[in-house]
């Protein structure tokens, strides 16, 4: 019975670093779901195909020659890992986020990632659909400025300009869409620990995912 940790949360919320963290600690394997719309995303914008087209999107990621390494994210042979976090990239995961047989095509290869000593699965729907049983669920939050503020600086720290009004906007219609959409819907699965993180730095909340899965 492989654990699993499963953190989700709103855009910016800090996931990504906690999860990544949590796991490194832990020498767990790390699945960073989004990173799996975003390909998806990534590779339709390039081959221009209908956003609206749910058959053809699924058949796109349910073939997405990804491997992912050392923190490094490849598609077929490209490394992908800085172009995936471009605005435009998110923007487009989350549109297309909202389409089941999308999200369907994506779950044997998120199942996949659940192996020997464990895992911590970051995305929107670890807790409530992939991994419902995992022993560890936590809901990680922070308000809209401070998810805004990170945002900011990941986007500067990584060569892309950035707007904070833009930012914000984007935020809260990228959080609309997530926490409205008929099918997997952004909500604290049962059981799951609630954590804000405005206040904190990521040492913080790792700690106390940390002391939760010792607990
Ligand atoms: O970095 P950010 O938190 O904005 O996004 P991400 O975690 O990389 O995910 C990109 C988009 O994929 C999100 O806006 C979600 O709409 C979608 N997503 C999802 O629907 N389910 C997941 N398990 C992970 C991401």
């Amino acid at each position: 019975n492989i654990p699993v940790i499963a953190i989700d949360g709103p855009t910016a919320s800090g996931k990504g670093t906690v999860a990544h963290r949590v796991a490194d600690k832990l020498g767990f394997h790390y699945l960073d779901s989004g990173a799996l719309y975003r390909l998806t995303a990534l590779t339709a914008l390039r081959r221009g195909t209908d956003l609206r087209d749910e058959h053809a999107l699924a058949k796109l990621a349910e073939h997405l020659p990804c491997h992912f390494a050392g923190g490094e994210i490849l598609l077929a042979q490209e490394n992908v890992t800085e172009l995936i976090r471009a605005e435009e990239v998110g923007n487009t995961a989350s549109k297309i986020a909202v389409l089941p047989t999308l999200r369907h095509a994506l779950v044997g290869l998120q199942l996949g990632f659940r192996k020997t000593p464990g895992l911590v699965a970051d995305g929107r729907d670890m807790g409530t659909v992939i991994f419902p049983h995992a022993p560890l669920k936590v809901f990680l939050t922070a308000s809209v400025e401070a998810r805004a503020q990170r945002r900011y600086k990941q986007l500067i720290d990584k060569g892309f300009s950035a707007n904070m009004e833009d930012l914000l906007m984007d935020l809260q219609a990228r959080d609309e869409r997530d926490t409205h959409r008929a099918i997997a819907p952004l909500v604290p699965a049962e059981g799951a620990h609630v954590l804000d993180t405005s206040a904190m730095t990521a040492d913080e909340a790792v700690e106390t995912v940390l002391k939760w899965y010792a607990a």
